[in-house]
């Protein structure tokens, strides 16, 4: 029977039992729960073959966003990051969401651009003509610096070529379309882009200098779509409260980044929880907010002939299931077990997902009660930390500041001080 995400009271079990459901759901091993509950899971040898200068590793939250339901299918969502709510408003978002029948989603082929710049054509429209002409050729050289990604059906596609005016002159740009399957692609699109490069130089007479792949992936797009009940969402007002939200959003580039960024704290801790590249998406994706001509909302939300919320969000969607730290980092692995995805493109649909659940939990706060509210209470606790507050006297401290609206560290100081002298707050 397929196993439900819906958790109802997840955040109040202790850490154990909440590892003990997804580890069902997800049919983890002894060895991968006891590993998500180590701190120091990167190997040191390992992280010191991952990156230059390695000294250390850094461990982060690992939380898990329930309540998912993705196209009829069940999933739990992976998140490794530093800021609270983030989890708790994915979560509830879902739960919204999940009323009107879940998310949605669809998506392109996986096609990446690797662009090749190309300076000093004498000629440089007809060496565009040129090198679309010998388009069959520069397409078998690049084909064959990649033979698994022909045999996985991927591979260089087509190819196109524009001419740009620079403070340089002009310049001949090509762009080599390749199909990266269930790889990010850097890599397979930037060595084919510099196998390339010579015979583009002999097609052109220029000059090749950068020879590197596009962030701005209009070619790999995720979609991902919900409605929501107006009962879910808390009546009409609410929703009227969260179209005005993205009206402003969609109007203002101001709020605009404020409120991608809200997306983006949903994809990027999924993206962080599988060891894939966020500044990859975040680049793609607050360059695909400029579309319009003007930086503007990724997400858009409409009220239905029936009063119901309905939310949609579209964004280039670079990321792989193969390659790099996902395959091989211990923590990325079992993130990508719990999530259950098979293909790339999933995997982008249901980060797309994210980005819309974590966008109608921050709209929905905001439009209705704000969201310090939700902040508060584990910033309370971070702040009691900070002073010096151990054991119970965390809450104790925490609730006493949320209470009087005085979060900060030296309230937080006098309470604890206060304990020590009464043994009461
Ligand atoms: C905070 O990390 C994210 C929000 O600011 C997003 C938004 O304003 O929509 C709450």
């Amino acid at each position: 029977m397929a196993k439900s995400s819906l958790i109802p009271g997840f955040y109040r079990l202790s850490l154990e039992e909440r590892l003990q459901h997804v580890k069902e759901f997800a049919n983890l091993t002894d060895e991968e729960a006891g590993q998500l509950k180590k701190a120091g899971s990167l190997p040191l040898d390992m992280a010191d073959r991952m990156i230059e200068n390695v000294i250390g590793t850094i461990p982060m939250p690992f939380g898990i966003g329930v309540n998912f339901l993705i196209n009829n299918r069940d999933f739990l969502i992976p998140m490794a990051i530093e800021e609270p709510s983030v989890v708790a408003a994915a979560s509830y978002a879902a739960k919204m969401v999940r009323d009107g029948g879940g998310f949605f989603t669809s998506s392109t082929q996986p096609i990446m651009v690797g662009q090749i710049q190309v300076v000093g054509v004498k000629d440089p429209y007809a060496g565009k003509m040129r090198v679309i002409q010998s388009k069959d050729e520069i397409l078998k050289k690049a084909n064959d610096q990649d033979p698994v990604l022909l045999s996985a059906g991927g591979g260089a596609k087509d190819l196109d070529a524009k001419i740009i005016n620079t403070t340089q002159g002009s310049m001949l740009i090509v762009e080599l379309q390749v199909d990266c399957r269930d790889a990010m692609g850097a890599n397979a699109v930037n060595t084919m882009a510099e196998a390339v490069a010579p015979m583009i130089e002999r097609t052109t007479g220029g000059r090749v200098y950068l020879r590197i792949i596009s962030n701005l992936a209009t070619r790999r797009l995720a979609r991902a779509w919900c409605i929501v009940p107006k009962k879910s969402v808390g009546g009409e007002e609410v929703v009227d409260g969260i179209v005005n939200a993205y009206a402003f959003a969609a109007a203002d580039p101001y709020r605009a980044a404020t409120h991608n960024k809200g997306i983006l704290n949903g994809i990027v801790a999924v993206i962080l929880a599988t060891c894939n590249d966020h500044r990859a998406i975040e680049a793609g994706a607050h360059a695909y907010a400029v579309k319009n001509g003007h930086y503007a909302s990724l997400s858009t939300w409409e009220k239905n002939e029936n009063g119901d919320l309905v939310g949609s969000l579209e964004l280039p969607m670079a990321v792989g299931l193969i390659g790099g730290a996902v395959r091989t980092h211990p923590i990325a692995k079992i993130a990508v077990k719990i999530l259950g995805v098979k293909t790339a493109n999933e995997f982008g649909e249901v980060l797309a997902a994210a980005g819309l659940a974590q966008n109608l939990g921050a709209l929905r706060a905001l439009s209705h009660e704000g969201i310090q509210r939700g902040h508060m209470n584990l910033h309370a606790r971070n702040i009691a930390v900070t002073a010096g507050a151990t054991g119970e006297v965390i809450d104790l401290v925490a609730a006493k500041m949320v209470e009087e609206r005085k979060v900060r560290v030296d309230r937080a100081k006098e309470l604890i001080e206060q304990y020590e002298a009464t043994g009461k707050i």
